[in-house]
């Protein structure tokens, strides 16, 4: 088959809207569809700091290319997780991933900082709850203290419409009351502000677009067998995908409008200054520093 727009062979089938496309015109399509995205949603201003969380992984590798490419100022993020060689080589491809970019790349090791890796703690939560708590601390306060005004994650479409389908099913919706393509910055800026530029490419355009560029990324899931069920709920979207193009984005489309029904349910419950850290917190202590029994803060002042 031949690409929709020229006489070069194609090099992918899109299904929705239904096209082929030669890599070159794959690849403008993509970067046309994350610039909507930014645009629409107001996800970025042009000169502020970014910080792209990379985990060595396709999403977060094309969410930083393809921010570097249209001319924002980003600096990355990887946190070596101590899950023994997956971590290893995650931050192998992180390294590699930013060099490749010449964008500057600090890395967080939670077993030199933490004394422990995840998946290495005595504990009954799973390893994925407190490594995802771990994280999204480690992503904020490294923003926070090093003056970034915005974190951005890899996380796509096929992400979110998995996200919102779990919370429907088990009627999380306090959940589902705070899920979106940007997550305003707050608590006098201790909250640094979150965006997702991939929200609207699918999974499988993503892996098209890091192919078409020569990404290298790590392409085995986590030893933990994270979200088990969010592998689930992704394939059967794609069946419905598959039989009903479009799905997906409608889905999640489709939520982003009727999402204020779910405000009611945000807890009310007062954000306060964490007692050992002063990040924003539910209870006296933060989640963060509870788990890890910390006494004093951490600081991830990057000493020039
Ligand atoms: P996940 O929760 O693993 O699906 O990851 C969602 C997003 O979080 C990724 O696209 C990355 O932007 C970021 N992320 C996940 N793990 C790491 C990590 N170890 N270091 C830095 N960023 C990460
Ligand atoms: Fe966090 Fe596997 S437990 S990535
Ligand atoms: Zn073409
Ligand atoms: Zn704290």
């Amino acid at each position: 088959m031949k690409c929709k727009f020229c006489d070069k062979p194609a090099f992918i089938k899109l299904h929705y809207p239904k096209m082929y496309l030669c890599e070159e015109h794959f690849m403008e399509y993509f970067e046309r569809k994350v610039k909507r995205t930014i645009e629409r949603y107001r996800l970025l201003k042009p000169d502020e700091r970014v910080l792209v969380v990379v985990s060595g992984g396709k999403d977060s590798a094309v969410t930083a290319h393809i921010l570097k490419k249209f001319g924002y100022n980003i600096e990355c993020l990887h946190i070596n997780l101590g899950i023994d060689e997956y971590s290893k080589k995650s931050e192998g491809y992180a390294v590699r991933q930013c060099k490749k970019l010449g964008v500057p790349l600090y890395i967080v090791r939670v077993k030199e900082l933490l004394g422990k890796g995840i998946g290495g703690v005595r504990t009954r939560r799973p390893a994925c709850s407190y490594c995802g708590l771990t994280k999204r601390y480690i992503f904020n306060k490294f923003a926070y203290d090093n003056g970034f005004n915005v974190v951005a994650t890899g996380h796509n479409l096929d992400d979110e419409a998995s996200f919102i389908f779990n919370n429907l099913m088990n009627w999380n919706t306090q959940y589902l009351a705070k899920q979106g393509p940007v997550t305003p910055a707050g608590f006098n800026g201790k909250l640094v502000r979150r965006i997702k530029p991939l929200y609207e490419v699918t999974e499988r355009e993503v892996v098209a677009y890091a192919l078409a560029n020569g990404i290298q990324y790590e392409m085995d899931e986590c030893p933990h067998a994270r979200g088990a069920t969010t592998l689930e709920w992704k394939e059967i979207l794609n069946q419905m995908e598959e039989k009903r193009p479009g799905t997906k984005i409608n889905f999640v489309k489709g939520y982003l409008k009727k999402k204020g029904l779910f405000e009611v349910e945000l807890c009310e419950s007062e954000l306060r200054e964490c007692k050992i850290c002063g990040m924003p917190s539910s209870g006296e202590v933060c989640s963060f520093c509870r788990f890890w029994g910390l006494e004093k803060p951490m600081d991830f002042r990057v000493k020039e």
